[in-house]
């Protein structure tokens, strides 16, 4: 048998991240240009520090400023990508918001904006770059999900909400576009250690949602945004390409009841 020169596996595809500036979206995008992806760092928020971190490990980036769940912002944001590399393969959806709150006091107001966020934007990302994807022969529809939609995991109605219709949306989409060359799959991802009381993201998980699913977890440790970026960078693979519609559950192993 003889081997075979080993090439990084994303060498000369273009991949777009949002929600990319920190959290999740940077070791995401640390992770596609470790194996020769070219970044696009698409936020609402300034990616400079990211960024720089990128092309330090030697990567092609483009930082893109947009609003997710504006249309023209994710158009331009496609027009930007084509003009600048003139391809996208890769879109990895991971803008999103997490909050806490107890069904009987969340607003309408609440439940829009999470919907928003976390569905408006997918639709509109994908909207955006499938032309590009349609046009190469090739696309990755990689988006974010959360464990919780598995778990009855409470004061989450709303959030729980859009991350089940992430679901809904790739394996829909998936039967449409399969035959371009083209998948859509869902990350499902469980706690996560950027978001430990203690950590950057302080608060936002609650210590009672922590008690929640910790003990039930087989692998005794929140989730590294590392260990959800290997998954990521797996789907982006063109050897991946017979996965299709599926969710991929990166949680620690929750024991579901
Ligand atoms: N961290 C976790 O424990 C966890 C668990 C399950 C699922 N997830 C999912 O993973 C994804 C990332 O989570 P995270 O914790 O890294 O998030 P984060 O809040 O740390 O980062 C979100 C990023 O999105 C950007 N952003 C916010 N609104 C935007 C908009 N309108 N347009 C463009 N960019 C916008 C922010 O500037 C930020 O860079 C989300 O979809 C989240 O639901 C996270």
């Amino acid at each position: 048998m003889q081997l075979h020169q080993f090439e990084r596996g994303l060498q000369g595809r273009v991949a777009i991240v949002t929600g990319a500036a920190i959290g999740n979206g940077r070791a995401f995008c640390e992770r596609l240009a470790e194996e020769g992806a070219t970044i696009v760092i698409a936020d609402i928020a300034d990616a400079s520090e990211t960024q720089q971190a990128l092309e330090a490990l030697g990567a092609t980036v483009l930082s893109v400023k947009v609003d997710a769940t504006k249309p023209a912002d994710t158009q331009r944001m496609a027009e930007e990508v084509m003009k600048a590399f003139g391809r996208i393969d890769i879109l990895v959806h991971n803008v999103g918001k997490y909050e806490e709150e107890p069904f009987e006091l969340l607003s309408f107001e609440q439940w829009k904006d999470m919907l928003s966020l976390n569905l408006d934007s997918l639709f509109l990302s994908v909207k955006a770059v499938l032309p590009a994807m349609k046009e190469g022969g090739f696309g990755r529809i990689i988006a974010l999900s959360s464990d919780t939609v598995w778990l009855g995991t409470p004061y989450l109605t709303h959030y729980v909400t859009s991350k089940m219709g992430v679901i809904g949306f790739v394996r829909s989409l998936s039967s449409e576009v399969g035959k371009y060359g083209i998948t859509a799959n869902a990350v499902t991802v469980g706690l996560t250690a950027i978001q430990r009381p203690e950590s950057q993201q302080s608060g936002r998980v609650s210590s009672s949602i922590l008690e929640h699913i910790l003990p039930s977890q087989s692998i005794q440790r929140a989730d590294e945004p590392e260990d959800i970026a290997n998954v990521v960078a797996f789907l982006a693979l063109p050897a991946s390409g017979i996965i299709n519609g599926q969710a991929i559950n990166v949680d620690g192993g929750v024991a579901r009841h």
